[in-house]
């Protein structure tokens, strides 16, 4: 055998114990790296539904508004996220529940049942105006319709979903 091929004790002992220091290292590391990295891989909310506590009955054609939150877990932060719907009956019957953000920069809308902007939803950061069904009013800042949110109803309570683009104007 050449003087080459040859590994010394000393080499030996160094392969081994920096091969046992690494299988304990990585066994020590791992389950530090799954605490801090979990949270992140964890699926998300998307597509569920929240209890609004508004029972379904109470429902009529006039839009009335219906503040809803819940507790949001991103990553390690855990906070509560209030949401608003302005929630009416259709000319079917069928329930309909709108996203009160303005689409031309994102304020607040109110539904107004009288006054100089009776039944529309109006905008005071800009003017802006829509329809009882979100579609926005032309001549006004916003260029398009309020979005609306997915509906469920569960033992006679209004669940929401998430936001989805509006059905409601044809
Ligand atoms: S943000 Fe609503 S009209 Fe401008």
């Amino acid at each position: 055998m050449s003087k080459k091929q040859q590994v010394s004790r000393r080499q030996f002992l160094n392969y081994t114990l920096t091969g046992v220091g690494g299988f304990m290292a990585a066994g020590m590391l791992a389950p530090m790296v799954r605490f801090a990295v979990d949270p992140v891989l964890q699926p998300g909310e998307a597509g569920d539904f929240i209890a609004t506590g508004t029972e379904v009955s109470s429902i009529s054609k006039t839009p009335t508004r219906v503040d809803f939150s819940y507790e949001q877990v991103d990553a390690w932060y855990k906070s509560t996220v209030s949401k608003t719907a302005w929630v009416y009956r259709n000319e079917q019957d069928d329930i309909v529940a709108l996203s009160p953000i303005c689409k031309h920069l994102g304020c607040i809308v109110e539904w107004k049942s009288e006054g100089e902007h009776a039944n529309q939803y109006f905008c005071p950061c800009h003017g802006g105006l829509y329809r009882k069904n979100g579609d926005n009013v032309e001549g006004t800042p916003p260029l398009a319709p309020l979005d609306q949110y997915k509906i469920d109803t569960r033992d006679g309570i209004l669940y929401l979903g998430e936001i989805v683009p509006n059905r409601e104007v044809k």
